[in-house]
């Protein structure tokens, strides 16, 4: 292994990248939301800080996307923090191994989810949330800007509503749940919070800087604040790296060896522990609604680095 203080990512990104385009396996972007339709599935961006404020950047690092499932992390952030072990009453720590938004386990487990990272899941702590603030959406958001440090990160009304408008799976999950006991708050209000969740926009730079925090037990380094416990984060970690890819989950930990998150959008975010968080975007998906290129970036990235947590 390399001596890690010494290696410069931007080369290995742009040996990867010829890598990648050398493959065919084009895969397709989301379309059960129509707004997500419009984006153009051939961009491709990197972003990877490092704890001491290295920033490596390749391709359309800088263009917004929508982040999709990985602001479920965020939200489970919070609602942890809120609830602490409290929060393991309503939702589990188990991978599903089932799709993102699949209804089956639900009732058998008599609505609780399997974890916080499937949809289920992150309806319930959409409730929570929704329970715990006055202006939920606000206030949110401005937990979000303040893990980023960066002001100016918001929801997209365009994407909230296209996502309103084919949300038929997430609306039968909240109401199974709440036939159960599990959900609290009105059945509309609990989704709009969490389609407006699922809208957050962020470039590939601001969400590596965003999930920082998660590689400095619960600090961030930008700015010393600590968000959340060690243990807190660590135990985040642990969740994304056996539920952060649904039924994919094995084979993204088999193949890249970190904690991640994927969203519809195409974007992924990944962990190193006390060395890095990378996000990667790319928004042709596979079948799971995984980014082809972006899964395949990141086995070979911690392959040629020699680096993962295992
Ligand atoms: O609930 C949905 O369908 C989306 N808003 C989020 C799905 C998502 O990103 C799943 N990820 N891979």
């Amino acid at each position: 292994m390399q001596n890690k203080e010494s290696i410069n990512f931007n080369s290995i990104f742009s040996k990867i990248y010829c890598e990648l385009e050398k493959t065919d396996d084009p895969g397709e972007v989301a379309s059960y939301i129509p707004e997500l339709k419009n984006v153009d599935p051939d961009k491709f961006g990197i972003h990877l800080i490092t704890l001491d404020g290295r920033h490596f950047s390749f391709g359309n690092s800088d263009e917004k996307f929508s982040i999709q499932s990985i602001a479920k992390v965020l939200a489970l952030v919070l609602a942890y923090k809120l609830e602490d072990e409290k929060l393991w009453e309503r939702v589990g720590v188990e991978p599903s191994g089932t799709p993102f938004n699949s209804l089956v386990q639900l009732e058998y487990d008599k609505g609780i989810p399997r974890n916080p990272l499937i949809n289920a899941g992150a309806l319930v702590l959409s409730d929570i949330l929704v329970s715990h603030f006055d202006d939920p959406k606000n206030q949110f958001i401005e937990f979000v800007r303040k893990v980023s440090g960066i002001p100016e990160i918001d929801y997209s009304s365009r994407i909230a509503d296209s996502e309103k408008s084919t949300g038929f799976t997430n609306a039968a999950l909240v109401n199974l749940m709440k036939s159960f006991g599990n959900i609290r708050n009105e059945v509309d209000v609990v989704l709009d919070f969490y389609f407006n969740l699922c809208s957050i926009e962020m470039t590939c730079a601001e969400l590596s800087k965003t999930f920082l925090f998660l590689a400095d037990y619960g600090v961030c380094p930008f700015n010393n604040e600590k968000i959340i416990s060690t243990s807190k984060s660590k135990r985040i970690n642990a969740i994304m790296q056996l539920c952060g890819f649904y039924d994919e989950a094995g084979e993204f930990s088999f193949k890249v060896g970190l904690p991640g998150k994927s969203g519809v959008g195409g974007g992924i975010i990944a962990i190193h522990p006390n060395r890095y968080s990378i996000a990667v975007w790319s928004p042709r998906l596979n079948k799971k609604g995984n980014s082809i290129r972006g899964m395949k970036f990141l086995e070979l990235f911690t392959t040629e680095t020699e680096a993962s947590i295992f």
